[in-house]
């Protein structure tokens, strides 16, 4: 397993496969299978995958801990990148194929109509998080720093999972799991933090740990 994560190859593999929802998208709409209300469609299946971005990314480090492997943290900027591409797919699409640009418009739902309002928190959010991304931002910000602002990911998380429960009327049995997922997330990392305090409860330490 190790083997394929780190060959030079896996990052090109991940990339496609993060591209297939759009993908996807692009191919349904050249062969009329964007349904009867192609926008509707389309600001669906670009929140859908929005969240669920957010959510592998959250993943990463858990997964490298509990699954001992480490290496999977080369692939955590690249998935918190898509959350960020697919929530400016998501938005684009509110902005351009729903309000036409009325800024006015946007601006009056982003303050009356709270669903709107948590989700466009939950992407605010993520803009920071794109743009410090990099090494070099880390460099400057710290090591500390940079993971403390990190930490808006989960702040993302949530708004984005209230943003959803709030716009479904009835189907309310996913927006609750993913917030299950974020909540459950969160205390994983909640327990690692007093684990890892002095007289906390004994872990078997994981070699160069270097992400968060
Ligand atoms: C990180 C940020 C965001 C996430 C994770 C997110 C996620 C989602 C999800 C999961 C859905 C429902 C998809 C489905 O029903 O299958 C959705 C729908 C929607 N989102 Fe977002 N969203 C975000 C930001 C925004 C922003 C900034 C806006 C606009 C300002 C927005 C406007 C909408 C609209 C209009 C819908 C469709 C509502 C309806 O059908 O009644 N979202 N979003």
């Amino acid at each position: 397993m190790r083997k394929l994560l780190i060959s030079k190859w896996s990052k090109t593999g991940v990339f496609l496969l993060c591209l297939l929802p759009l993908a996807s998208l692009v191919w349904r709409g050249l062969h009329h299978g964007l349904t009867a209300n192609p926008i509707e469609f389309i600001t669906h299946a670009t929140g859908d995958w929005t969240l669920r971005f957010i959510v592998f990314t959250l993943c990463i480090t858990p997964f490298r801990k509990l699954l001992t492997l480490p290496d999977l943290i080369r692939f955590r900027r690249m998935l918190g990148l898509f959350a960020f591409f697919y929530g400016c797919l998501h938005f684009t699409t509110y902005i351009w194929l729903d309000k036409f640009f009325d800024l006015k418009e946007v601006w009056k739902d982003i303050a009356k109509r709270p669903y709107i309002t948590v989700g466009f928190l939950a992407f605010v959010l993520l803009i920071p998080l794109a743009i410090t991304s990099t090494a070099g931002w880390i460099r400057l910000l710290g090591g500390r720093r940079w993971q403390l602002l990190h930490r808006a990911i989960y702040i993302s998380a949530a708004a984005g999972t209230v943003h959803y429960y709030w716009l479904v009327k009835s189907a309310v049995l996913r927006p609750l799991a993913y917030g299950a997922f974020v909540a459950a997330l969160l205390l994983w990392r909640w327990f690692e933090k007093i684990r890892a305090r002095p007289g906390g409860i004994k872990a078997t330490p994981l070699k160069s740990q270097a992400g968060i």
